[in-house]
């Protein structure tokens, strides 16, 4: 199964962490399923950006984002090209290195 690692986030996951995920697994539950409380306020129905996370190793492997996708990711804070909604990404073949932004759009709204 392929490995996702995630990169330390001061709140989400203070020391990083490594955990295997099913290829085809939907990215945010498999974060969700293994402690990594990623918010999700649309429920996972790709409507709202805060799931964003970005893809530091493995981004190729991955299923291709939809446009709708790409117009959401417009609105997250820190978007980068290697950018992806967490509940829109199926887990491929490969192992990942996930980072989460320090901010959602959320949080950013909020400072
Ligand atoms: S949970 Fe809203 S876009 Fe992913």
């Amino acid at each position: 199964m392929p490995k996702i690692t995630v990169l330390p986030h001061e709140q989400l996951c203070p020391e990083g962490k490594t955990f295997e995920a099913r290829e085809g697994a939907s990215l945010a539950r498999a974060l969700l399923a293994n402690g990594i409380r990623i918010e999700h306020a649309c429920e996972f129905s790709g409507a709202c950006s805060t799931c964003h996370v970005i893809i530091r190793e493995g981004f190729d492997s991955l299923n291709e984002p939809e446009d709708e996708e790409l117009d959401r990711l417009d609105q997250a804070w820190g978007v980068t090209a290697v950018s992806r909604l967490s509940c829109q990404t199926k887990v491929g073949s490969e192992d990942l290195v996930v980072e989460i932004p320090k901010y959602s759009r959320n949080h950013a709204k909020e400072r």
